[in-house]
């Protein structure tokens, strides 16, 4: 049986570029302008269109706006106190500077359902495509983002913060924003390090 040719996007050579030249801008050094509302919607629709198996939905995304930066810096040092009461100074004053960083937040939370026919790892596996889409929609807009994890990642009293179910974990905090440093490439892995054809070895 044949099928008929696949059809291409006509840019296609734009999005390869995209893809290739995707790469993360430091949270630190993200300025305005940073995506606007009906940009973020844009990026956020893309980040929901991830290969979802059994349509779960398994992540939410909550934007922390810039207006509640400042209470959600002071909230990140109290879940912070509250679970490491021997945090140094220069850790508290790092999570307020965390909370602060670009124009545009987003918490990526991973919502896997238990005991479900889906396994957990395919869930967990969209919440990372949702957090790769949404980084690669905010660079097609010409924005830099950045995707952090950091101790706010690993801690439930977090998950509570931004609304989070019991059982949610957070894939990561994704900032967007702009910058005009120039960005280094990093070193990239080796094309044969990483991809092999596999041949039949030996009977099973
Ligand atoms: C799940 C996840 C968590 C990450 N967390 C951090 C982090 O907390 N701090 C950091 O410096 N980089 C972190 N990174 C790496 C950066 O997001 C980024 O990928 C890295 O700096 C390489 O840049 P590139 O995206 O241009 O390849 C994380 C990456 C992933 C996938």
């Amino acid at each position: 049986m044949t099928v008929s040719a696949p059809t291409a996007f006509n840019d296609r050579s734009s999005t390869l570029r995209l893809l290739l030249s995707r790469r993360s801008g430091k949270a630190r050094d993200l300025v305005a302008p940073g995506p606007d509302d009906a940009e973020l919607r844009q990026i956020l629709t893309c980040a929901s269109r991830v290969p979802d198996h059994g349509k779960l939905a398994p992540w939410r995304f909550v934007v922390v706006p810039k207006a509640t930066r400042a209470a959600f810096g002071e909230a990140l040092v109290a879940v912070l106190k509250a679970e490491n009461p021997q945090a140094t100074p220069v850790l508290i004053d790092n999570t307020r500077a965390f909370a602060h960083q670009a124009p545009v937040l987003v918490a990526v939370l991973s919502r896997v359902k238990r005991d479900h026919p889906i396994p957990a790892w395919e869930q967990e596996l969209s919440a990372g495509a949702a957090c790769q889409n949404l980084l690669l929609a905010a660079h097609a807009l010409g924005y830099r983002g950045n995707w952090l994890t950091e101790w706010p990642a690993f801690s439930e009293g977090v998950v509570r913060l931004l609304g989070g179910e019991p059982g949610d974990r957070i894939a990561g905090f994704i900032f967007l924003g702009s910058s005009d440093k120039p960005l280094e490439e990093r070193p990239r892995p080796d094309y044969d390090a990483v991809v092999s054809t596999w041949a039949p070895a030996c009977d099973l």
